[in-house]
């Protein structure tokens, strides 16, 4: 949503919806999840920066990518959706971003907020960032000091550097050798975004490789790429800048951070046999997968394929007795957004699980350490939280009968609704309607899956 200059720079989400999760009989079915956010985003960027249409189809329409695409629109590009998930693009070139009229409302996505930072970094242009009071809180300094390194400033900036945010791109692009500070792929896009209209070459080096789709967009659009190995997890990716990107279609795989909810579901809810379909494998995304197959699950993969540039597969997850594991740190990049749910999986194993090096969660859509550790133990769950490690002590059970504060966060809503579905008694979340900025239908779909959600 775009506003006059002069309104309220202040947008809040529309009014929570409770949702009680109950315990019903097995999940049984075949379910697609939508879109893989990352790559929606990631899309209509890149769909922005290119000369030419370019068409997207299984398009997440999910708030935080809808703001996006009108943050597109704000800077000059054509943005039309022409059937279910199905969107034409019609970008205006690398550096050809145009002054927005109003505030960029970016809800509440940090990944559409900073990568169209990093965009609109390499431009001489100036335009004021905003979202919800949950991105408000976020830190944004991380992207604000590699971008004034390649010459763009923020004009103005919320205390501590947060949002709103006026943002004057820079007139001259510098490229630069960043090494981000911690493994982030919204800070090492942004750079990268940027790094496109700078001349030369724009490197960016992370300890711990983070996903890699914006990587595999450029290439996919024609951009010069260039990877290499960075110690034991890391990378050094290397892209040439000044470039005329080429339309490509772009096919957007199944979200595999969507697709864990019902997949621990499956698990958790005794008799369960369920089908998820097309969900990407891309192995900085399936940490999850991993550690729930080491913990026990029996998760099958069927059918794994290629298409646009990433690979797929369906699978057939059965409900499975848990046991605890210890989850290394250096895992945290490939399932950053999937703790919340992975810790309600914890609670029905035996066991405890440790969950290593979080600290990054507490600075997502909420502070996800306590959101976390506070719905465990509202729901008669033993967790505790250690410096920046997360233990929950499972029993195979969960006794439920608590409220859970969602504070704007999908996944922490989606993750206790889940956990609702196998408790002894109810779960509570105060604020289901957040969940449709990822994952829009998510409570039909676990419905017709057999979910009891009302
Ligand atoms: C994302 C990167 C992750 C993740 C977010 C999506 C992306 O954030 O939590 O949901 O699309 O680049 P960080 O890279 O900051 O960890």
């Amino acid at each position: 949503m775009l506003e006059s200059p002069n309104a309220s720079l202040h947008v809040d989400h529309a009014a929570s919806s409770p949702l009680t999760a109950r315990r019903a009989g097995a999940l049984k079915g075949r379910a697609r999840v939508p879109g893989d956010k990352s790559i929606s985003h990631r899309a209509l960027i890149f769909g922005a920066l290119t000369v030419g249409e370019t068409r997207i189809s299984g398009l997440l329409e999910g708030e935080d990518v809808i703001n996006t695409a009108n943050a597109m629109r704000a800077l000059g590009a054509r943005v039309e959706r022409t059937g279910e998930g199905a969107w034409r693009v019609f970008g205006v070139g690398v550096g050809g971003f145009r002054a927005p009229d109003g505030v960029l409302d970016f809800g509440n996505s940090g990944t559409g907020c900073r990568l169209v930072m990093g965009a609109v970094g390499g431009c001489p242009i100036s335009a004021t960032f905003d979202g919800d009071a949950s991105l408000r809180r976020r830190p944004m300094q991380r992207i604000l000091e590699p971008l004034a390194r390649i010459g763009a400033r923020a004009a103005s900036a919320g205390d501590g550097g947060r949002l709103p945010i006026t943002l004057a791109g820079a007139r001259d692009p510098i490229p630069i050798v960043y090494r981000t500070p911690v493994p982030s792929a919204q800070i090492k896009s942004a750079v990268l975004l940027a790094g496109l209209a700078a001349p030369g070459e724009t490197t960016v080096i992370e300890s711990e490789a983070s996903r890699d789709h914006t990587e595999r967009l450029l290439k996919h659009f024609g951009a010069e790429v260039r990877l290499e190995a960075e110690g034991a997890h890391g990378r050094k990716i290397t892209v040439r800048g000044e470039v005329e990107l080429g339309p490509a279609p772009v096919v957007v795989p199944a979200d595999p951070s969507s697709a864990a909810f019902p997949m621990v579901a499956a698990l958790i809810v005794p008799g369960s046999e369920v089908i998820l379909t097309d969900v990407m494998t891309n192995p900085l995304r399936t940490g999850l997968i991993l550690t729930l197959r080491e913990m026990g699950a029996e998760i099958e993969t069927l059918d794994l394929r290629s298409a646009g540039g990433e690979e797929l597969a369906d699978f057939r997850v059965r409900a499975s007795n848990l046991r605890g594991v210890d989850v290394p740190a250096a895992r945290a990049p490939s399932m950053i957004d999937e703790y919340p749910v992975l810790a309600v999986a914890a609670s029905f194993a035996q066991g405890t699980t440790v969950m290593r090096g979080l600290k990054e969660l507490r600075v997502k859509e909420s502070d996800r350490l306590s959101a976390v550790a506070d719905g465990l133990k509202a729901n008669g769950v033993e967790v505790d939280i250690q410096g920046d490690d997360l233990i929950v002590h499972g029993k195979g059970l969960a006794r439920g009968d608590g409220g859970v504060a969602t504070h704007m966060d999908h996944r922490i809503a989606m993750a206790f609704l889940v956990m609702g579905l196998s408790s002894e008694k109810p779960v509570r979340v105060d604020d289901a309607a957040i969940i449709a900025t990822s994952f829009p239908g998510f409570p039909s779909l676990m419905r017709a899956l057999g979910a009891d959600l009302s």
